[in-house]
């Protein structure tokens, strides 16, 4: 990337979420969310799936978001750090029951609002913009319970509610905003991105449709308020992104990629674009599938189309319709990948692939025509502290590094991108295994999978090297 700097204006920063960072699971009067009943270890897996039987915390289970690395305490050392680093931008997530206990209060938990109050006034005093998303991952139990979360359509109208609320609050303090995250998890990890749970013999297709429906209607209607409410604001929708690549040219796997990247875009082209591609309503048709819309969403979604199209990137992935190809899955990966021959992965699994963060930048672009934002990219890996208390983390300096120069060579290929905030730029827990030695960040978290550690705080050595790529604005990548 010889004489490449990314723009001035680049927001430069990291990315954490309120169920995995700020633990104080019932403090200020905050109700119980879906994620506070995924414990960590084995049953974690099938509960994200929607296959929960008690809608309350088990005995003897440990339950890493009911503290998690105590974000909710301890904010104003941590963005200090962040602040040290030279983060221009901060991405947090809002916790619904922080706000709306139940969901559906008559008047909203003022704790819980000056808590995100006084988490905004700390990051604007040190000139980092919050971005903030409004659902991420965290449905508030009583929802679940009363609703069966987001196959219902009284969701929209509580999210609405609940948007509206966190919007007019912050109107003066968060200028970035966005709406679900990672919306197409609903479709892989139903519990973790929709509070949804099934029971024995339902359609699950189905209900995860429907529910899929109320999600885009509710993002739209947060669209419109935003941008009723906020002239200044860009809110925008948010993407699990990683373009599937054919294993072969075969062209049934061409085609076969080209149908599970759509499984996706499926979700922003409705948020993006206004409207149901063609493909979506074959694919409603061809599974017998009956999505229940009011008349006034079609006009709806099309008024309130997203500003810009944030997404993560972690890895690529690949497809084959061949059945012996099939046998080689890559492990760790929610999305179900092929391993790519000439990829390596990660301890988890997951394949590296600097090359797809370019080719996924472009793809987004070519599509939508719209700034994009990546909105999280990390190397989830075991840290080792030296007898010194040093952490040398070269391995994430690399990915990161690497990654980062591909998303530059997008910049030049045209693609607009408004900022970087790497997933977990301190250690936060594992959304996907609830563990915490699986780590992201510049900074460690004393604290292990079973909940012991001082929560002290530790630099590694990749807090300085990011440290000098946000000082030189990517000039020694
Ligand atoms: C994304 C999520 O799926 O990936 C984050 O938006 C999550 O919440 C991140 O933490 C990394 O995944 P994991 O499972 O390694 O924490």
């Amino acid at each position: 990337m010889a004489n490449f700097k990314f723009p001035d204006n680049f927001l430069w920063g990291g990315a954490i979420a309120a169920n995995q960072a700020e633990g104080a699971y019932t403090e200020g009067g905050k109700g119980l969310t879906s994620v506070d009943l995924l414990p960590s270890g084995e049953k974690r897996r099938g509960f994200m799936k929607g296959d929960i039987s008690s809608l309350t915390p088990l005995e003897g289970e440990f339950y890493p978001s009911h503290e998690a690395i105590d974000f909710y305490h301890r904010y104003k050392e941590d963005v200090a750090l962040f602040a040290e680093m030279g983060f221009k931008a901060l991405r947090v997530s809002i916790s619904w029951a922080r706000i709306y206990p139940t969901g559906e209060d008559v008047v909203p938990n003022e704790a819980g609002l000056q808590f995100y109050d006084d988490l905004f006034d700390e990051l604007l005093k040190h000139n980092i913009q919050p971005v903030v998303t409004l659902a991420h991952f965290d449905v508030p139990v009583a929802l679940i319970e009363k609703y069966g979360s987001w196959r219902s359509r009284k969701m929209v109208d509580l999210f609405k509610t609940y948007s509206e609320t966190v919007l007019k609050r912050y109107k003066d303090k968060v200028k970035y905003w966005m709406t679900f995250n990672e919306i197409n998890m609903l479709l892989h990890l139903p519990f973790l991105g929709a509070g949804l749970v099934f029971k024995e013999g339902e359609n699950i297709k189905q209900i995860q449709y429907q529910a899929a429906h109320h999600q885009l209607v509710a993002s739209a209607w947060a669209v419109k308020t935003c941008h009723e409410l906020i002239a200044d604001a860009k809110i925008g929708c948010m993407l699990a992104a990683g373009s599937f690549y054919p294993y072969t040219c075969d062209p049934e796997d061409v085609y076969q990629g080209m149908e599970k990247d759509r499984e996706s875009y499926f979700f922003i082209d409705v948020q993006s674009r206004g409207e149901y591609p063609g493909y979506a309503k074959r694919f409603f048709r061809d599974h017998n599938l009956d999505i229940v819309m009011e008349p006034q969403d079609a006009e709806l979604l099309k008024q309130n189309t997203v500003d810009y199209i944030g997404f993560s990137y972690y890895s690529s992935r690949t497809t084959s319709t061949d059945p012996e190809v099939q046998k080689n899955m890559t492990s760790g990966n929610v999305f179900g990948s092929i391993a790519n021959p000439y990829l390596s992965k990660s301890d988890w699994g997951w394949t590296i692939d600097p090359k797809g963060m370019r080719i996924t930048a472009n793809q987004l672009h070519d599509r939508y025509q719209k700034p994009l934002f990546v909105v999280e990219n990390g190397f989830g890996a075991y840290d080792e502290l030296t007898s010194d208390g040093d952490i040398n983390d070269d391995y994430r300096i690399d990915y990161l590094k690497r990654h980062l120069a591909e998303l530059g060579e997008a910049i030049q290929d045209g693609v607009e991108i408004l900022g970087y905030t790497s997933w977990g730029p301190i250690d936060i827990v594992s959304a996907s295994s609830g563990e915490m030695s699986k780590r992201y960040g510049y900074i460690y978290v004393d604290r292990d999978n079973a909940g012991q550690g001082t929560l002290k705080r530790i630099k590694k050595k990749s807090f300085a090297w990011y440290q000098q790529v946000i000082q030189l604005g990517g000039a020694n990548l």
